[in-house]
């Protein structure tokens, strides 16, 4: 497989930026850590050992990663580890649940299969890593940083050069607002008004990273088009046209989360950085001849076959994306990325 090419290379054929033949001639990455929030979409295996329905440390998921299966909600690399590999790191950011062996000067990733802003988002499943939980595991791993470099304010200084990644809200929706009468915020608010809170909630977050934790330059990704899954399209049945009531209910979130990072970015109180990314939206459907199905069977059990050609489809199960997907949203997230460094 593409596995042993080095996507970053052809990035910077067509870039020729400066830091990219550095990065060739040195073997350096750009940043010197990655930090890393969020759900599935990111997740690298801390679901592995939680009591949950929402894991994927089995075939045939990781069938196209180096290391086969691992706990990524995919075939073969996330989005973000196409990210970092176009970064310059070397090796997958570790997953907080098994830093062994890894050196967390360079990155920890915290994400979880299920989690949402919202604390019982995705917890019909079974067990995940919340944002606030994900934030205080964080917190542990900054006093470990802190020990290593000798006090906080070194800590504060050498975080203040990492990329902190956020990609979090679609089980706010999937697993929350759209799972009624199972969640019943629908009742309580309307999709404006549940955008407000989720950006409320998730400003104060993110503020904590900020002024406490040291971040400086953030990057938050914005909602799938959550009507266009697999599953979003077979549970309401609609022949395989999207889920326009849940697209919308995602822009709206959007919409606010955009206006967030303009927020940030104008209360220039410290000299951090804040860049808003879209994620999996249907302009990237174009590029595949199958975007209305998925590779693996929905329910995605263990050793299910998958489709031959995993590089026709943009769905790998019913929620997630194939690494062809993958690796067309981390190319246009880092060129993105690349006004933050
Ligand atoms: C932890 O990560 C290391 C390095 O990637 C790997 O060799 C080891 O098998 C992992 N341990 C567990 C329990 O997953
Ligand atoms: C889906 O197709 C079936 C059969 O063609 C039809 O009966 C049904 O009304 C369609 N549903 C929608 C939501 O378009
Ligand atoms: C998916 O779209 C193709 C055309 O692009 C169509 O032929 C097929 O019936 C659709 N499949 C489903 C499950 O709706
Ligand atoms: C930006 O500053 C305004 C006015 O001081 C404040 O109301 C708002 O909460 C701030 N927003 C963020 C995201 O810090
Ligand atoms: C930025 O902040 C200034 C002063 O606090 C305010 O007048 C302006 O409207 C803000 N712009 C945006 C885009 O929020
Ligand atoms: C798989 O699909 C891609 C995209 O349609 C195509 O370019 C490639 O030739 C196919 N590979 C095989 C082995 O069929």
């Amino acid at each position: 497989m593409a596995a042993k090419t080095k996507p970053w290379l052809v990035i910077c054929v067509f870039l020729l930026a400066a830091n990219c033949i550095q990065q060739f001639v040195h073997g350096k990455s750009q940043v010197p850590c990655l930090f890393i929030f969020g759900d599935s979409l990111s997740d690298s295996g801390n679901n592995n050992n939680l009591p949950t329905l929402g894991r994927a440390n089995f075939r045939p998921y990781g069938i196209d990663f180096p290391k086969g299966p691992t706990g990524r909600f995919t075939n073969g690399r996330t989005a973000i580890d196409f990210i970092s590999e176009f970064l310059g790191f070397k090796e997958p950011i570790p997953s907080y649940a098994n830093t062994s062996g890894s050196n967390i000067l360079k990155g920890v990733n915290y994400a979880s299969g299920g989690a949402g802003i919202r604390r019982e988002s995705g917890k019909i499943g079974g067990a995940n890593i919340d944002l606030e939980v994900q934030l205080r595991n964080h917190k542990v791993i900054y006093s470990m940083i802190a020990k290593k470099l000798g006090g906080s304010e070194k800590a504060q200084q050498y975080l203040s050069e990492c990329l902190y990644y956020v990609n979090i809200g679609n089980n706010d929706y999937i697993y929350n607002y759209f799972y009624f009468p199972i969640y019943l915020t629908r009742l309580f608010y309307t999709p404006q008004q549940y955008a407000n809170s989720l950006i409320v909630r998730l400003s104060q977050y993110i503020k904590e990273l900020v002024d406490e934790l040291g971040a400086r330059k953030v990057v938050l990704v914005g909602l799938v088009d959550i009507g266009c899954t697999p599953d979003a399209m077979s549970m309401h049945r609609t022949n395989g046209s999207c889920v326009e009531e849940m697209n919308n209910a995602a822009s709206i979130f959007n919409e606010e989360l955009r206006s967030l990072v303009d927020q940030f970015n104008n209360n220039s109180s410290t000299d951090s950085k804040f860049i808003y990314l879209r994620s999996l939206d249907k302009s990237i459907f174009l590029g595949f001849p199958v975007a209305n199905a998925s590779c693996c069977p929905t329910l995605c059990f263990p050793n299910k076959t998958p489709c031959q050609n995993r590089t026709e489809y943009v769905f790998w199960d019913g929620l997630h994306s194939t690494e062809a997907a993958n690796r067309i949203i981390a190319e246009r997230s880092y060129n993105n990325i690349m006004h933050l460094l």
